[in-house]
């Protein structure tokens, strides 16, 4: 063990003082080596077990180059991907090469993810505090350090532009975007749902920290964060959460009959205040519709374990029906909705036994880094389309009658009718949400955040060279230029969001490439994914474990819903959108140089 060390190889350089900042300013360690500043004019790179050596971490030993060598570029595999469908047909066909592909997709993606965890933005350096205080959001990158001659390290200006200024030139919609990918305002809602019960910055502490005490998917949303929350939501009967009954449906109970605290501004009448896990879910009728439809299927999976097992008690039915919720949860994430935004015609599939037999931790924590990139705001429309009405944020925001008026059926049908705004191209924030933007960029800058090329560095993407590479356009690239000076200074949010998206796509590669190893180390190191858990008596035998194994949107919205059941749908079916959105070729980005699969292949061939 010592012998490693010894041979490891560490350099120390003098530099050429800038200006008195830390050495690793510059963030001179490659390939995931780790910087630590020596005195005041040098520093070293540890280069253990990156593959390379040298004073940064830059040559490669020889397994490392060929690897490296054969291995095709990121946007290559995601063309691969998203191309070639029959090929694709054929191979979800056949389970051998579909669980190899699959099980190739969440170890290469979860590999980039350090885990245990190592930084939070208190501390730049492993440190014990820093792995146990589970108050902070980790960090996969340490924080810039302080008293460099940037903010950014040491590219830039001095400092950065205004962040009004910012959100106001690059951010700030002017026209709505319509998602290429025709996704529906169904998935956003989903998708603001699901993340709120890990992203939930305490305001209180500062960006730095979260109310999460799992970091994961534990539906402490539907649930609440505290047993005591837990227990004023719970019926304590048959296992089932509290309800009250409206026009025959079920919907969450009244806040101050079960006592809960909720986040209401003051004109909305006490009868309207539903009270579900989260506290913040009345801000969004789409939020409060999949807080009931979850409150329904919980209640609903209890009957059934209940018929089951007439002998359980109410606290084990409660338990065992919440551990098959999660299950339902990551079985609809991994295979409807990260299916769709992936746009891969690989079949993704939920099998935890696929990680069996690999090297793969049971454990996650939340980024401070993954909280940024989710901030998908520009999914949001202008205006929010139901039934035959049509709503302003003023008229949605908080208004939990919409919920009851309208009733589940019709608010699912409705949502996946609306199309969904584009996230990445810039300039596609709603006016009503350009505040949450602003705030996002506050709370990188106050985190310290690196800039975008160092985190397309970390995940394995060439850094920008140029801000039109960036946009893929010429108008937003010279604003960023003027803003920020160096490509190698953008923000990390602002880069995120004026990135080119790619080709007919919801994204630009750099959210994806950041965000799949974040989300999937998330869904597949829950404890139900591991081998002592993933069974069928985890989750009250046969019955329970095929609810989980046979889970989709479309079924959970069914079993939850009197009368006719609406489509349930993460993506508007072709002619059935709301809102008259032409999506034409213009509004999918002019620059992106369009790939086929003549070229494609003249371009592996010259890799190889
Ligand atoms: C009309 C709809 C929405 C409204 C009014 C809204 C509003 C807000 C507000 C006020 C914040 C807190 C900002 C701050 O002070 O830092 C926030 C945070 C956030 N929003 Fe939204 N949002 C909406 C939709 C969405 C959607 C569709 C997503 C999709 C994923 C999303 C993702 C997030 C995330 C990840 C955070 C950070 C949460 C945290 O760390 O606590 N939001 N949003
Ligand atoms: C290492 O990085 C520093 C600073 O970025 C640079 O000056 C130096 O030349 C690099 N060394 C090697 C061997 O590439
Ligand atoms: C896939 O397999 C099913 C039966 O397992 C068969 O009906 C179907 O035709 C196959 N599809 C393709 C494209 O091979
Ligand atoms: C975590 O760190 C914060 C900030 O230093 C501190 O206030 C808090 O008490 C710590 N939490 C625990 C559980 O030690
Ligand atoms: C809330 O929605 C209802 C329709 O369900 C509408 O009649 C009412 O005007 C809305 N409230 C506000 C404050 O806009
Ligand atoms: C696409 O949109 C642009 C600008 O909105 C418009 O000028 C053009 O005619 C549209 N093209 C088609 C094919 O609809």
């Amino acid at each position: 063990m010592y012998t490693t060390l010894s041979v490891l190889l560490i350099l120390s350089l003098s530099f050429l003082a800038c200006e008195g900042g830390d050495t690793c300013c510059s963030q001179p360690c490659q390939n995931r080596g780790v910087c630590t500043a020596i005195g005041q004019d040098s520093y070293e790179c540890d280069c253990t077990r990156t593959g390379y050596y040298g004073q940064n971490c830059t040559t490669p030993e020889f397994f490392t180059w060929l690897k490296v060598s054969l291995k095709p570029k990121l946007n290559t595999v995601h063309f691969i991907m998203t191309h070639f469908k029959a090929v694709w047909n054929i191979v979800n066909n056949i389970s051998f090469l579909r669980n190899s592909v699959m099980r190739y997709v969440l170890t290469s993606r979860a590999d980039l993810i350090d885990s245990p965890p190592t930084y939070n933005s208190a501390y730049g350096y492993k440190s014990w505090e820093a792995y146990s205080n589970l108050s902070y959001f980790t960090r996969t990158l340490p924080p810039v350090p302080k008293d460099c001659p940037t903010p950014m390290g040491v590219r830039g200006k001095k400092e950065l532009p205004d962040v009004k200024v910012v959100a106001e030139k690059l951010l700030m919609r002017r026209k709505f975007i319509p998602d290429p990918q025709r996704t529906s305002l169904m998935f956003a809602f989903f998708a603001q749902h699901f993340t709120h019960q890990f992203f939930k910055t305490d305001m209180k502490r500062g960006p730095a920290f979260t109310k999460a005490k799992n970091h994961g998917v534990d539906l402490s949303h539907i649930y609440g964060e505290e047993l005591e929350r837990q227990h004023k939501l719970r019926l304590f009967k048959d296992g089932k959460l509290k309800y009250q009954v409206l026009d025959g449906e079920v919907y969450p109970p009244i806040a101050s009959e079960v006592q809960v605290d909720m986040h209401y501004p003051p004109h909305v009448p006490e009868s309207r205040r539903f009270a579900v896990g989260h506290e913040a879910f009345g801000l969004v009728p789409g939020l409060m519709m999949f807080a009931t439809i979850w409150l329904r299927e919980h209640n609903r999976v209890c009957d059934v374990l209940k018929q089951e097992h007439p002998d359980w008690d109410d606290e084990r039915l409660f338990q065992t029906a919440r551990l098959i919720l999660i299950g339902e949860t990551i079985k609809i994430v991994i295979e409807e909705y990260v299916q769709h935004l992936s746009g891969y015609h690989l079949k993704l599939k939920f099998d935890p036994e696929l990680l069996f037999n690999q090297r793969f931790q049971y454990q996650n924590r939340i980024s401070a880094e993954f909280n940024t990139l989710y901030h998908w705001h520009p999914l949001m429309p202008d205006n929010f389309h139901i039934q035959d009405e049509v709503y302003n944020y003023k008229q949605f925001l908080y208004n939990t009658s919409i919920v009851t008026d309208y009733g589940i059926n019709n608010l699912v049908e409705s949502f996946s009718k609306q199309i969904a705004g584009r996230v990445a191209g810039g300039r596609n924030v709603p006016l009503a949400l350009v505040m949450v933007a602003t705030k996002s960029l506050e709370n990188g800058r106050q985190m310290r955040f690196q800039s975008l090329n160092s985190y397309r560095m970390r995940f394995n993407m060439k850094p920008y060279t140029s801000f039109e590479e960036l946009t893929g356009e010429k108008e937003m690239a010279a604003e960023l230029e003027e803003l920020y000076g160096h490509v190698d200074a953008v923000e990390l949010y602002s880069g995120l969001l004026v990135e080119k998206p790619r080709t007919n796509a919801i994204f630009g590669e750099t959210i994806v490439e950041m965000g799949a190893p974040y989300s999937l180390k998330g869904l597949m190191g829950n404890p139900i994914c591991s081998p002592e858990y993933w069974k069928p008596s985890t989750f009250g035998g046969k019955v329970g474990f095929d609810i989980i194994n046979t889970a989709t949107l479309q079924k959970l919205v069914c079993n939850n819903v009197k009368g006719p059941c609406p489509i349930a749908s993460f993506l508007v079916p072709d002619g059935v959108d709301s809102v008259a959105t032409t999506i034409n070729a213009s509004t999918s980005h002019s620059g992106s140089k369009d790939m086929n699969p003549t070229l494609l292949l003249k371009e592996r061939a010259s890799e190889l």
